[in-house]
């Protein structure tokens, strides 16, 4: 087979590692790639907004699947245009995007359907969305952007100023664009969080390993908010008690919700949630895999991701096998000094082979460039770094050890990844 994978960071350096498993699989081309999965896969220069151009390229060139991965081909409809090519793929279209397009199609979609999350109410008029502060008089209060945001439309006020700023930003400043049209004002919570990775056919829904990212750039969960950090998986908050009410009271509501709207999500459901003291509740819908949630989730998949992933197209999601590894995995992500604000590129990476790998540790290239057999940087996330162990202990202490052994001028990591990691 003939694989397309849309995308270019870690996340799409794992799953192509994963799919190479198959044999089956004769040639994966990603598209764009980096330098690092230029070792893994044919690297196609087509970036991922283009839907036209991918399409064409996909029908061209004979893909039998494509899976599609960042949230903005998704939500502008690369799954449609994919599709409309006659092209198999793994990815929800763009009707079902909309859960994580659009956080008011989110949140009334849960208020709707009864799904456990925070109180909100959505404005499309700042002094509106103030006036509502105001009279709540309650802080911090969390102001959204509706739309895509590049993972910054999350703004928390601690004061009616604060959040005059932020609705000032979004909604007049537009510094998120059309994203900040409207706004959801939603209830603080508090808790700790999980990412819930899910495989969704549209009928049949298959939790992954539950893993706990780690947003914020320093130590101690200081500093500005990144794509993510680090992760460690399983995220031992999530026990066995409350895994069993996520899936009577979120994940199947939601799947039932989607198919009731018309709109059946089919690709990977994640669900951003928080353990409140009233129960789990959804923070936010991601349409696609996590990153870099995927980077250590993946790795403990022992069961086929192709084989699932075309089960998923074939919506016969409840007769593949869909099994994990009960061992640990941490991966720690080396970033440019500055991230997520002003950085360098083009350092040269010391301490991998000319693959871009080492023996001790799986590493995914997230923001590299390749020349001949050497690796330099080239964006803000640069390495996830992932190894397994038999504790979280033994996982982190391993990928802490293969940090040390790689090295690029400024390189920046967190040394506390996993330390909040307990069970309850
Ligand atoms: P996002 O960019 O959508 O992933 O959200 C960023 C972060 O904001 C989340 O991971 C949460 O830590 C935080 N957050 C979002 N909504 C809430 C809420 N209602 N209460 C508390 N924290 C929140
Ligand atoms: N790591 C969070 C995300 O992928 O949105």
């Amino acid at each position: 087979m003939k694989i397309l994978v849309v995308g270019g960071g870690g996340r799409e350096h794992a799953i192509v590692r994963k799919l190479k498993e198959n044999p089956r699989v004769e040639t994966i081309y990603c598209a764009p790639g980096n330098g690092g999965i230029s070792a893994d896969a044919v690297c196609v220069p087509i970036k991922a907004p283009d839907l036209e151009g991918m399409a064409q390229f996909a029908r061209q060139e004979g893909i039998d699947f494509a899976v599609v991965t960042p949230d903005d081909p998704l939500v502008l409809g690369m799954v449609d245009a994919l599709n409309a090519q006659g092209i198999a793929t793994f990815g929800p279209n763009r009707a079902a995007a909309r859960i994580e397009g659009s956080k008011v199609f989110a949140k009334d979609l849960m208020k709707k359907y009864g799904i456990p999350t925070a109180d909100y109410q959505v404005f499309s008029d700042p002094g509106e969305a103030l006036d509502y502060i105001r009279a709540q008089g309650r802080y911090p209060a969390v102001i959204k952007a509706d739309g895509l945001a590049l993972g910054k439309g999350v703004l928390i006020a601690q004061s009616e100023q604060e959040a005059a700023d932020a609705l000032h930003t979004i909604m007049e400043e537009k510094a998120f664009g059309a994203s900040g049209n409207r706004v959801v004002v939603e209830e603080f919570l508090t808790g700790p969080e999980v990412s819930l990775l899910c495989f969704c056919d549209g009928r049949t829904i298959v939790p992954m390993v539950p893993a706990m990212d780690h947003k914020r750039a320093l130590d101690g969960d200081q500093g500005l908010n990144t794509g993510g950090m680090g992760v460690v998986a399983p995220n031992l908050c999530y026990t066995p008690q409350v895994a069993e009410a996520c899936m009577e009271q979120i994940l199947k509501p939601t799947v039932a919700a989607m198919q009731a709207e018309g709109c059946p999500f089919t690709g990977c459901l994640f669900f951003g949630l928080m353990i409140t003291p009233q129960g789990p509740k959804v923070i936010e819908y991601n349409c696609r895999f996590g990153d870099p949630e995927t980077q250590a989730v993946l790795p403990l998949l022992e069961s086929d991701l192709l084989e699932i992933m075309l089960a998923v197209w074939d919506r016969r999601l409840d007769q593949v096998p869909v099994r994990f590894s009960r061992r640990h995995a941490a991966c720690v992500v080396m970033a440019s000094g500055g991230y997520p604000q002003h950085y360098e590129t083009g350092k040269q990476i010391f301490g991998l082979d000319a693959q871009g790998q080492r023996p001790d540790a799986v590493i995914y290239h997230a923001g590299t460039r390749r020349e001949g057999d050497s690796f330099y940087t080239a964006g803000g996330r640069v390495l996830g770094v992932t190894c397994l162990g038999g504790s979280p202990e033994e996982a982190l202490a391993n990928a802490y050890r293969a940090v040390g052994e790689v090295s690029f001028e400024g390189a920046h990591y967190r040394r506390d990844i996993g330390a909040r990691n307990r069970r309850p």
